[in-house]
């Protein structure tokens, strides 16, 4: 296992490229299930959870070749769907990997799932998938863990509410849509997410010949087609690794230009750096983010788009631990997703977590300790923590952060960082 040992603190400068975006990669992915023949995806970075998902599409019987390491398309054929079963070994390793189960319904009349676990940011429930699934005409029982799917003779447009008790559902939204692209009629999801990754979806499964109307609104419509074509297309730019690196350089005080961002999907975000007094410059294909010497606190809330998303909610909050004075971050979408605060608190962040808040008191300094990856987004906010920090930070069971950051070490250390990942000592 790889542990990252981190020196701070450092200021970073420089030019950073956005990577293609994770979670719009891996629902694209899954509606190439849709097509019979070879799509052909460009921008799909090249991370462990995007592996792991290659994996699970090969043991249904497509073929996904991309070339290794290198900056070509990843081509999935998906001519023959011999397997229509998602394996528990591999959805228990990742849970996007659910979103296979709306293109298997759609295109093989079938599906069977592993149920998806909680994981280390919460209870992960998939009742709206299959609320939304049923609305389609699907039969749906729960067998040995799997879920288990049917629509003999086809699904059926259908209205279908998508709303539950935390608002809309990011991959559920996703699953419904790619089922309705190939039912009989008129499919409308009222409450659908309207994240740009089901934005980016949604303008690839037309680009397959799928007829949506209302993207990137939370009104849906979906006309039925019977059948799609493989597609060529190229993913949007991962937000949630362009804020990562805006609160890289705010939190070593650096300067960062980032190429290959689209500001217009990052208005909470930016909105929020400028109100702690960070300089944000658009450019044209990107921006300019500056930090300053002088941190203002803020508070926070965590909502579906255009809200501040979940996703960065951790490392902001690893430089508002740096803000001269208290701000409140509140969790609304996974109101458990703090796995961070006891991690940063033994870097000497000042942080208490009251419910679904955590009250975070500004401190001078973060001191470099041991701490332990827990989730993606958690242990990206480590990262950043032990940039800031006096001394060593020791980040164990980096391989979290090596599903979501493609060699985090290698996009940051020409810019300043120092960060080298190691072996983990033998215990
Ligand atoms: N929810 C339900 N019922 C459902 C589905 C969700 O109650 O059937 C609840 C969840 O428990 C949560 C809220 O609805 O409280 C939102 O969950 P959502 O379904 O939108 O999450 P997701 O689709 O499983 C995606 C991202 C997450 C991101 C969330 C929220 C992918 C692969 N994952 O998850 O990304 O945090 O949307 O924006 O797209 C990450 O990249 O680190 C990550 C966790």
């Amino acid at each position: 296992m790889d542990i990252f040992r981190i020196e701070g603190p450092v200021r970073l400068s420089g030019q950073v490229t956005v990577n293609g975006s994770k979670n719009a990669a891996l629902p694209i992915m899954a509606a190439a299930i849709l097509a019979e023949g070879q799509s052909s995806l460009a921008g799909v970075p090249r991370l462990s959870d995007v592996r792991l998902f290659a994996d699970l599409l090969q043991t249904l019987g497509c073929r996904v070749e991309s070339a290794p390491g290198g900056p070509g398309p990843m081509r999935i054929d998906a001519s023959v769907i011999s397997n229509p079963v998602g394996d528990y070994e591999i959805v228990r390793k990742m849970r996007a990997s659910i979103c296979i189960l709306g293109p298997l319904l759609a295109r093989c009349g079938r599906a069977e799932v592993s149920m998806p676990g909680g994981c280390a940011i919460g209870d992960r429930p998939i009742n709206l998938h299959v609320r939304g699934l049923r609305e389609l005409g699907a039969e749906i029982c729960l067998k040995n863990g799997y879920v288990i799917a049917e629509a003999p003779r086809g699904l059926r447009g259908a209205s279908i509410f998508l709303g539950g008790s935390f608002g809309s559902t990011v991959l559920g939204t996703a699953n419904v849509m790619m089922a309705a692209t190939l039912a009989k009629g008129r499919t409308v999801i009222e409450s659908a997410a309207c994240e740009p990754e089901i934005s980016d979806l949604a303008n690839c499964l037309n680009a397959m010949g799928a007829r949506i109307s209302g993207i990137g609104s939370p009104r849906l419509v979906i006309e039925g087609v019977s059948h799609l074509h493989p597609v060529q297309y190229e993913v949007i730019p991962d937000r949630i690794e362009a804020g990562t690196f805006m609160v890289a350089a705010a939190i070593t005080r650096g300067e960062l230009k980032l190429v290959n961002c689209q500001l217009d999907d990052m208005m909470a975000v930016v909105d929020k750096l400028r109100n702690v007094g960070v300089t944000v410059e658009p450019t044209a294909d990107g921006c300019v983010v500056a930090g300053t010497d002088h941190l203002h606190p803020t508070d926070v809330t965590t909502q579906p788009y255009p809200g501040f998303p979940t996703d960065l909610q951790a490392q902001l909050m690893a430089l508002l631990a740096l803000a001269e004075g208290n701000s409140v971050v509140i969790e609304k979408i996974f109101p458990d997703r703090f796995m961070h605060v006891a991690e940063l608190n033994r870097m000497a962040a000042d942080l208490r977590k009251e419910g679904p808040a955590v009250i975070v008191a500004g401190v001078k300094n973060l001191v470099a300790a041991p701490v332990m990856a827990s989730d993606l987004r958690a242990s990206a906010a480590l990262v950043l923590a032990g940039l800031a920090a006096e001394g060593t930070t020791i980040i164990n069971r980096v391989y979290h952060i090596d599903r979501g950051y493609e060699r985090i070490e290698e996009r940051l250390n020409p810019l300043g960082a120092q960060i080298f990942r190691e072996d983990a000592p033998a215990p």
